[in-house]
């Protein structure tokens, strides 16, 4: 599909934001950079964006085909995703399966405690105040969505746990938790955004229980690119590592 990009609408921390010739459009940038630790631990890591964009990728594909809104259109080239334009609502939703990260920091859980129950919790995007945790009350106090739209956006966020957890296990990953975003198309729905990659998720393999994500930057490993490859090699398919010579 060739379509005409036009400005950036957006500039944030990974990606930028384009505007397309269509109003209903985007085009969404992958950039290399990296981020971690509030916005201190900062690199450039070459190809972060190819892999990135192909991963989101697929997982949107994934969850499309099990009738999960996405903003997801099209790969337009590695690093490039057309997309619905949405009004993003600034929540994190953070889905746990496996304790780990941040909420071991926060409450007495053991690492790596499975929770039988997976556990949502939102955060308030918002690097001013530092991401802070959010309840109910205070997310409605704020505006930022009634209870009906928070309990919506549980509800669409535990069946993307169940596809995901699903889908990644069949292919040797265990999805340990994972980052999402949401905003409103222009019909008023509760649609997917952002990225489903190892910068917004923990991914362990299964076998090995090796970390595939972005925890190996947060802890100064090397190989992160590596592990970022082998992500996207297991979970596409045969004509897609193909095309994206994988
Ligand atoms: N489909 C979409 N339409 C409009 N805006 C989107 C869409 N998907 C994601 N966004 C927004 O685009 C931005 C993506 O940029 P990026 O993730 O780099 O920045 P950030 O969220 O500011 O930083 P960080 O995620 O590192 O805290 C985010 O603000 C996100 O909410
Ligand atoms: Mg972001």
């Amino acid at each position: 599909m060739s379509i005409k990009v036009g400005k950036v609408i957006y500039s944030g921390k990974a990606k930028d934001v384009y505007e397309t010739e269509h109003s209903d459009q985007v085009v969404v940038k992958f950039r290399d950079d990296i981020t971690a630790g509030d916005g201190e631990k900062k690199d450039c890591l070459h190809q972060k964006g190819y892999y990135n964009s192909i991963i989101s990728s697929k997982l949107f594909k994934v969850l499309e085909e099990k009738g999960i809104k996405t903003q997801y259109i099209e790969l337009l080239e590695p690093g490039e995703m057309l997309s619905h334009k949405l009004k993003m609502i600034p929540l994190e939703v953070i889905t746990r399966n496996i304790a780990a990260g941040s909420l071991l920091k926060k409450f007495p859980f053991k690492d790596k405690q499975v929770f039988d129950n997976p556990i949502i919790q939102m955060d308030y995007k918002n690097d001013e105040y530092h991401d802070p945790m959010l309840n109910d009350d205070i997310s409605m106090a704020l505006n930022l969505a009634t209870k009906e739209e928070l309990d919506e956006i549980r509800e669409i966020t535990h069946k993307i746990n169940a596809i995901l957890k699903d889908f990644l296990a069949s292919k040797g990953i265990k999805l340990v938790d994972f980052k999402i975003e949401f905003g409103y198309d222009n019909d008023g729905n509760i649609v997917l955004g952002d990225e489903i990659s190892p910068d917004t998720c923990r991914y362990w393999d299964i076998k090995t229980f090796d970390v595939l994500d972005k925890d190996l930057f947060r802890q100064g490993e090397c190989g992160i690119m590596d592990a970022y490859k082998k992500v996207a090699s297991m979970i596409l398919d045969e004509e897609e590592l193909q095309k994206f010579e994988i």
